[in-house]
């Protein structure tokens, strides 16, 4: 037992947190079942964008009632609320060997920027390389519902995104099945209709949760 000799073993004997994101399209219950993933890890539940003070502000940016943004605009601002959470909120809980559920990550920049807006998915994936530093997700949980469903969940009540039309939240649905596709050791793809408790158990199966 040399901790006090040596402090820096003591660090290295931490076992870092799993870091774990839920994407999907709108009204998909990804934010319930992350929820519910929590509780069950015991791990921070965070969310993007508006997982920090500044974060919420930003996402006021986003999908607030002001001006709104030009594409590139909007694709930095997602970038800089990113930059924000990884800083403050995900390394450290996970340096500290808690376990990170987040509501949404770099996957949304390249489904609703990349595939719903039509920006290159190549220049993205560098944003997003170059906001992160290489710190991605181990696991992305691909929450699907049909988009006539989330359309019906989400009522008349819609932010700036969820007011998008039909073609928009088909781009962005096909480019989480693109992303998904590309990188099956990262994302896994969940069926979310269901009961609440259904889906829950068909994450908790993914994310290895016994
Ligand atoms: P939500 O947290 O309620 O799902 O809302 C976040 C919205 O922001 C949602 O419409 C997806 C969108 N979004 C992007 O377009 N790009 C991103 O990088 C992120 C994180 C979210």
């Amino acid at each position: 037992m040399d901790f006090i000799a040596h402090p820096s073993k003591e660090v290295q004997m931490t076992q870092r947190g799993k870091y774990i994101a839920f994407e999907g399209w709108e009204a998909s219950g990804k934010s319930t079942q992350a929820r519910l993933l929590s509780r069950r890890l015991d791990a921070v539940l965070t969310r993007e964008p508006g997982g920090t003070a500044l974060g919420v502000a930003i996402r006021d940016l986003l999908l607030g009632n002001g001006p709104a943004p030009t594409e590139r605009a909007e694709a930095l601002l997602f970038a800089a609320d990113r930059a924000q959470h990884l800083a403050e909120v995900v390394e450290p809980a996970l340096a500290e060997g808690s376990d990170v559920i987040t509501d949404r990550s770099y996957g949304s920049t390249l489904a609703y920027q990349g595939y719903g807006r039509g920006q290159s998915i190549e220049e993205l994936m560098r944003l997003v390389e170059w906001t992160s530093g290489g710190l991605l997700p181990d696991l992305v949980i691909l929450l699907k519902v049909p988009v006539e469903t989330a359309d019906d969940r989400l009522g008349d009540q819609r932010d700036r995104m969820e007011s998008e039309d039909v073609d928009f939240a088909n781009r962005v649905v096909e480019g989480f099945n693109v992303l998904a596709q590309a990188d099956p050791d990262r994302w896994r793809v969940i069926d979310g209709s269901g009961s609440v408790d259904e889906v829950a158990e068909r994450v908790a199966l993914a994310a290895g949760v016994k």
